[in-house]
């Protein structure tokens, strides 16, 4: 099975082929968060335009590093929501269009569902469709600019919702904080950069939901803990300071993301295998407290930073899974849609 995935949904143009869901065979991304960088977040007029620039060059360049041609593919993938809605609009009626064109089945993909499937590429984990090592139930966190999500994973398209954050995400807290900060757009590699050399333990910042029975997050407090300490020091000192803030708040948020997973083990002892997906899981420092912080469960990120964050690979490998567990009905019409409720995953 030879899908192409198109992933249209914020600020990155990516166009991938990947081969039983789990073979990247190519992977393009154009993204332009450099052209957002002062702007401390995406325009979505400014991010459309460049997805109907960069669309089909993109594809086009997917297949020829994948040396295959149309007729060598087996199905089309593409997001279809949630996301930007002029951005997801170009994606997929460039895969509707191609799809008529070319006589192959299209896939709509939820694109929360793609991060959660970006652990099957190149991990030699498992092949959709083929037998599956992993063991189910999996506790997966996704953490990323427009969302934060705790699952547990039953199969592959399957599961339940244990919580969800209630007001900012994840990554979300990264690009805010980077802003309040002065740094540039997207915020979590330039936090975890200025943070290289300083010392976490300079600030502290509370632990969100601390003793609220519950497995939801919470970001806003600690954006706002941020800004008051910016405000009451001085700027001499921020300029000095900058790397120890930096690392305090990014502890922060790495301690809050590990606390809840913490707390998801414990309530799933059945649980062997922990999956952490979505741009934040390319932060070094969380990767680092994960693994110190859930001894006894096999800890899976994806193979590589560029299947962190937006990426079609991901997209194709969601649609490969949902074709071997749901059959024709993954190839069923579909809307594209901005904001696309969890239970349509
Ligand atoms: O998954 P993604 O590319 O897009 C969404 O679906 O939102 O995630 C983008 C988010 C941004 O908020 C960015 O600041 C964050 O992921 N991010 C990081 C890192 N790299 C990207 N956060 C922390 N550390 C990183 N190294
Ligand atoms: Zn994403």
């Amino acid at each position: 099975m030879r899908i192409l995935g198109i992933e249209t949904s914020c600020d990155e143009t990516s166009a991938a082929v990947v081969e039983d869901g789990t073979r990247v065979r190519s992977n393009i991304i154009a993204s332009t968060s450099c052209a957002f960088a002062q702007s401390g977040g995406v325009i979505p007029e400014v991010a459309a335009r460049e997805q109907v620039r960069c669309i089909l060059p993109v594809i086009a360049q997917a297949l020829e590093g994948a040396l295959v041609t149309s007729d060598e593919l087996d199905a089309i993938a593409v997001t279809k929501g949630p996301g930007l809605l002029v951005s997801l609009l170009v994606g997929t009626m460039t895969a509707r269009t191609l799809s008529r064109v070319w006589g192959l089945p299209l896939v709509g993909v939820h694109h929360h569902l793609g991060h959660l499937s970006s652990t099957w590429l190149e991990t030699g984990n498992q092949e959709p469709g083929l037998g599956n090592p992993t063991e189910f139930p999996i506790l997966a966190l996704t953490a990323s600019g427009g969302h934060t999500e705790l699952w547990l994973r039953t199969a592959h398209t399957t599961g339940t919702l244990l919580g969800q954050t209630r007001d900012d995400a994840a990554g979300e807290a990264f690009d805010k904080g980077a802003a309040l900060l002065g740094l540039p757009y997207p915020g979590g590699p330039a936090i975890a950069a200025a943070a290289a050399s300083g010392n976490p333990r300079a600030h502290r910042f509370p632990l969100p939901l601390r003793r609220a029975d519950t497995f939801d997050f919470s970001f806003s407090g600690l954006k706002t803990a941020l800004k008051y300490l910016l405000r009451d020091a001085q700027s001499s000192v921020i300029t000095h300071q900058l790397p120890d803030i930096a690392a305090s708040y990014q502890h922060a948020i790495c301690a809050h993301l590990t606390d809840r997973l913490a707390r998801g083990v414990s309530a799933h002892p059945e649980v062997r295998e922990v999956h952490v997906v979505g741009g934040v899981a390319a932060n070094a420092y969380l990767r680092a407290m994960l693994c110190r912080c859930l001894p006894g469960r096999r800890l899976q990120f994806p193979a590589t930073i560029a299947y962190c964050t937006d990426n079609a690979a991901m997209i194709a490998a969601a649609a490969a899974c949902l074709i071997a567990e749901r059959g024709n009905l993954a190839f069923a019409p579909f809307e594209t849609s901005a904001s696309l409720p969890l239970h349509y995953l």
